[in-house]
């Protein structure tokens, strides 16, 4: 019975907490991020590159930079473990010399949210919470319910109108209580839902950005720890990663930035964050060079990247803060350039990825093309969330599939006609 947490501390007012008094929001009501802090030194006695290597490739192989205390209470449904698969074809069309695609999509519930939501919900049974509320564009709220399922939690879930319903059928059969929200005033609905049941039932918050509950951070930062592993303990040059609320930009930081403390690593990957047309907070907070506890929300989200569509980044802070520590940087991507890395995906690569999910690689791409990126730099794109989340995408780009009769002619026929094949 250990945990290796020193201290949590409140990104805002810079209030510090300890794990026993079961913390998860600031006292001080200002919406700070209690950030966590580990004994680095204690970690190191029991955590060495060859202890690592010998233990099961999944999140809980990092146990000693989870926060649990208690082994008996974590709450895992194999998640982490993720391949780096070397992306040739791509690599070649794209003229790099070495490009990798981290594929979040093979998480037990089909995005990167379960690394998060494994540790989220573990911390909810160590301090004896019956039900959890969210607040989701979906994933998140996919990935509470299946973990709160596991652990015989209830799961209250807020979901945006947009929400696909590859995520809703998710939810209902998990067993979540799914509520979608219509978007009336200038706040996120789903937030505002969240806040106002939490406060008055007592549910654990876990939606999947630090503000509202900072533990489940400490399991997406786990994928930069694999990256690292993958690439034999040594670091790409960037690392690309879809931005909504940035918890994910966060996590992957703390992640290589762990490894930095603990001596595995010396330097940390630069960063870049890509964000939809439709829906840029962070970015133009990125390149106004706003203040980072003052990010301005985006008026009205709109783009089929419904992941990615928080009008306010609640990370933005330490998102910043990531990019300018690693010289990264951050650019934004339209919806057509969305849709083309999916396709790109999918077909020179066999990896199927939802639009949020591939819209790190249409970062690259244009990164590539402004030049910001050299074509010699190994690069390692996120790939976020798996394609059947949002079949509906797909029929619209490209209608359905032919229906003919079980006839030579009318197959030729239609391999003529629609896949224009002689
Ligand atoms: C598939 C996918 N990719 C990327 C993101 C962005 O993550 P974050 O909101 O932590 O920035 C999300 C968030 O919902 C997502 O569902
Ligand atoms: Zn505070």
């Amino acid at each position: 019975m250990v945990s290796y947490v020193k201290y949590l501390k409140c990104s805002r007012c810079g209030r510090v907490y300890y794990f026993d008094e079961k913390p998860i929001m600031c006292k001080g009501n200002d919406l700070g991020r209690l950030d966590i802090y580990y004994d680095y030194e204690k970690v190191k006695e029991v955590m060495s590159k060859s202890t690592i290597a010998k233990r099961p490739f999944y999140l809980w192989r990092y146990r000693e930079l989870m926060p649990i205390k208690d082994d008996r209470h974590i709450i895992s449904l194999g998640e982490g473990g993720t391949p780096l698969i070397k992306a040739s074809r791509l690599a070649e069309k794209l003229g790099l010399r070495k490009l990798y695609l981290k594929d979040e999509t093979r998480n037990p519930t089909g995005s990167f949210k379960d690394r998060g939501m494994s540790v989220a919900v573990s911390v909810a049974v160590e301090f004896g919470f019956k039900a959890t509320v969210t607040a989701s564009s979906g994933n998140a709220a996919a990935a509470l319910a299946a973990y709160s399922a596991r652990a015989g939690l209830e799961t209250y879930a807020f979901v945006l109108e947009t929400a696909s319903y590859g995520k809703i059928a998710q939810l209902l059969f998990y067993g979540a209580k799914v509520f979608r929200v219509r978007g009336l005033g200038r706040e996120d609905p789903t937030v505002k839902m969240m806040k106002l049941v939490m406060e008055k039932y007592g549910f654990y918050p876990s939606p999947s950005f630090g503000p509202f509950n900072p533990y489940q951070i400490e399991g997406v930062k786990s994928i930069s720890y694999e990256i690292v592993e993958q690439l034999e303990w040594t670091t790409p040059d960037w690392v690309i990663v879809p931005v909504g609320s940035a918890a994910l930009l966060t996590s992957v930081w703390k992640g290589f930035n762990d490894f930095r403390e603990l001596g595995f690593i010396s330097d940390i990957p630069k960063l870049a964050a890509i964000q939809s047309e439709g829906n840029a907070p962070f970015v133009r907070a990125f390149k106004e060079k706003q203040d980072p506890h003052s990010i301005k929300p985006w008026e009205k989200p709109n783009t089929i990247a419904t992941g990615l569509a928080d009008p306010y980044p609640w990370d933005g802070d330490a998102g910043l803060k990531a990019l300018y520590e690693t010289k990264g940087t951050a650019e934004t991507v339209s919806d057509e350039k969305i849709v083309e890395a999916m396709k790109l995906l999918a077909s020179l690569e066999g990896i199927f990825a939802e639009p949020s999910g591939a819209a790190g690689l249409a970062g690259l791409i244009r990164l590539l093309e402004d030049k910001v990126i050299d074509r010699d730099e190994t690069v390692v794109v996120l790939v976020t969330g798996h394609g059947l989340k949002d079949p509906d995408i797909v029929r619209k780009v490209s209608g359905d599939a032919p229906l003919i009769n079980p006839t030579l002619e009318d197959f030729e026929k239609a391999l003529k006609e629609y896949y224009n094949r002689k």
